[in-house]
């Protein structure tokens, strides 16, 4: 049996499904997924938990199936947290060196500068994200310790979130007995899995969709720039289906998994499908086509929402690498497709990579967010801190872990 320090575990708590992905790290850095339990979730709503009761039965199975598959008893994980209630910032705080060369000192004051900014009372700090720092006039420095220079400029990514909402999960998890190790914005942690080096230094757009929502983050030189969370997802296709298709959520969620498609050229106009109808009457025949018509259009719209928030941010001609579609919705047929067509840039779907062990398993685009968490949680578990209730310390453990973020090369 692993020994716990060498145990990671990410829990996704979805809008769709609660996954519970368990990694061993091996003495040479090797993480190896050993272990993996989902469960359908019911108690969310575009992200946020509005059920605790549910969202804890959920979370309770999907974890006790992922214990007897890896054989470990869990007692902490990394969680997700997205949502509406998300705000990004770039921001950025200026200070003069105190012996000419840069210190430890020098930059946590610098980031303390930069973190100096208004916020809502209802709004906490949950990420700050370097960027880049500037010492005197030279620009795109990562590692600003040991360098000479009197002026010293940090660039972050400051991310916030509702507190109300960080502390609903936290209640989640602690009523399943679990410690909350750290809280990682959802599209950061799908980053971590889906995203090369080489697409964040030259820019990226990555998309998770998933079921309630889409969650945007842009790389560019090797850091996140931006971020915003869209509170549409797979669930307002399903819901289109079963007004257009008149059949149950249940029936409308799997046959847009096996036949669905959001562009209907690439349907052949042959293919018929059959549609369970409510209320013990006849299944019916239908054309396949007739799903995509659903479909496309409101693919279509999300994909414009996306497109508005690109040119917002202003990074829309700098994304070189393009676009990286994931999350559980990008498998819809055609997602490629017609985001390629509506971008008008490159496109890929971003499948978890960066483990091993039980691969096949943690393929799926539905499960980046989930090992992401894993891949994130070694990469900082050095520097986070276990806590069991976030009251009034989100702060200062975020304080703590971004020390430690900032003495990462990485
Ligand atoms: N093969 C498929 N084709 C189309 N849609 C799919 C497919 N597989 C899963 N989905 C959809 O993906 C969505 C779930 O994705 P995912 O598991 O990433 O969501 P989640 O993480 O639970 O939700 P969120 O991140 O929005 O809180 C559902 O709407 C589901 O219908
Ligand atoms: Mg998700």
């Amino acid at each position: 049996m692993p020994k716990h320090d060498q145990v990671l575990v990410g829990l996704d708590i979805g809008t769709s499904k609660i996954a519970c992905i368990v990694a061993e790290v091996s003495p040479d850095g090797k993480v190896d997924v050993i272990g993996i339990g989902t469960h359908p979730s019911r108690g969310l709503r575009k992200g946020v938990v509005v059920n605790i009761e549910s969202t804890v039965e959920s979370i309770r199975l999907a974890v006790e199936e992922a214990e007897l598959m890896a054989g470990v008893d869990i007692q902490s994980v990394f969680t997700g947290i997205a949502g509406s209630h998300i705000r990004g910032y770039n921001s950025h705080g200026v200070v003069a060196t105190k012996n000419n060369e840069v210190m430890q000192e020098d930059v946590d004051r610098v980031v303390d500068a930069a973190r100096a900014m208004n916020i809502p009372a209802d709004q906490k700090i949950l990420h700050i994200l370097p960027q880049e720092y500037i010492i005197d006039s030279q620009d795109g420095i990562r590692e600003p310790i040991g360098m000479s220079g009197v002026r010293l400029e940090a660039k972050v990514h400051v991310v916030t979130g509702a507190v109300s909402s960080a502390q609903n999960i936290i209640k989640c998890c602690n009523r399943c007995d679990l410690d909350v190790s750290d809280m990682v914005l959802e599209q950061v942690a799908s980053a971590e899995a889906v995203l090369m080096q080489d697409e964040k230094d030259i820019g990226v757009v990555l998309v998770d969709i998933g079921g309630g929502t889409t969650d945007i983050a842009i790389f560019l030189n090797g850091s996140i720039r931006h971020t915003h969370v869209i509170p549409i997802g797979g669930d307002h296709l399903t819901n289109d289906l079963v007004i257009g298709l008149r059949t149950s959520a249940r029936e409308a969620d799997q046959l847009k998994r096996k036949y669905g498609a959001c562009m209907t050229s690439l349907v052949p106009h042959e293919d018929q499908i059959e549609i369970p109808s409510v209320g013990g009457r006849a299944p019916r025949p239908m054309p396949r086509q007739v799903m995509a018509q659903i479909l496309e259009p409101r693919v279509e719209e999300l994909f414009e929402m996306i497109k508005d928030e690109l040119q917002r941010s202003g990074f829309q001609e700098l994304v070189a690498a393009g676009m990286v579609l994931t999350g559980g919705s990008s498998l819809l047929d055609g997602m490629v497709e017609l985001a390629e067509d509506v971008f008008d840039m490159p496109v890929r779907l971003g499948r978890p990579q960066g483990v091993g062990g039980l691969v096949d398993v943690v393929s799926s685009p539905m499960y980046a967010t989930g090992v992401g968490l894993i891949l994130y949680g070694h990469r900082y578990r050095q520097s986070s801190q276990s806590f069991k209730s976030a009251d009034g310390n989100i702060l200062g453990r975020v304080w703590k872990r971004m020390r430690g973020w900032f003495g990462d090369p990485g």
